[in-house]
């Protein structure tokens, strides 16, 4: 009787339903899948021009040494330092703060404070503005012990964006400007 409750119970556990031959009835039908290959070569053709999204490329980096011998490819024109507020606005500065100095809500709140991303350079002994863009980019995308990896919420492009802004913007701004900056 045990034996049977146990089977009884295996049977109705949810998890184990995706293994039963009939549970595969619906994605097992003629239609073609995607990429599936067609036609009499059984090569699969070609896409139409356009069909297929190309901002999601993903570019590989292998870790921050990597990152930091890249070239910046998005040059720092108004449009990108634009876009880059934006982004930093989003996703940065709840914890570096709006001046990228490390004031943000949530960084108060953190062990390990942001570090401050302008040329005041008061939270390390270095400054990250003699780094080249691709330590910061990399930063982005790897992220670090407390800091968040952005490499699935910001595409690559985007991450040169806010690169340009921290650049051009943050890292330009008087220290005593930024520190007085509005959150
Ligand atoms: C959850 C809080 C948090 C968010 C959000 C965050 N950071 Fe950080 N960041 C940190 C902390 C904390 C550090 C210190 C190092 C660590 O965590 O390893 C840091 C360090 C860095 C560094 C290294 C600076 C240096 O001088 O070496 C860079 C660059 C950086 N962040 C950029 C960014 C950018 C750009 C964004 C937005 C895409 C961002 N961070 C979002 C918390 C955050």
């Amino acid at each position: 009787m045990k034996k049977l409750s146990l089977a009884i119970a295996l049977l109705l556990t949810p998890a184990l339903a995706q293994a039963w031959p009939w549970s595969q009835d619906m994605a097992n039908q003629i239609s073609i899948k995607p990429q599936e290959p067609v036609g009499k070569t059984g090569a699969m053709s070609k896409f139409p021009a356009r069909s297929v999204p190309t901002p999601g490329t993903t570019v590989s980096v292998r870790d921050l040494d990597a990152a930091k011998k890249m070239a910046n490819p998005v040059p720092a024109n108004e449009r990108s330092v634009a876009q880059g507020k934006h982004l930093f606005e989003i996703y940065c500065a709840s914890c570096h703060g709006k001046s990228g100095t490390g004031d943000g809500y949530v960084g108060e709140k953190l062990t390990l404070k942001p570090w401050n991303l302008t040329s005041s350079n008061d939270s390390h002994p270095w400054n990250t503005a003699d780094y080249p863009d691709g330590y910061i980019w990399g930063y982005m995308t790897m992220g670090g012990a407390v800091m968040p990896a952005y490499a699935n919420d910001l595409t690559a492009t985007e991450r040169w964006h806010v690169v340009n802004y921290i650049r051009k913007v943050l890292q330009k701004a008087p220290a005593a400007a930024a520190a007085g900056a509005q959150k």
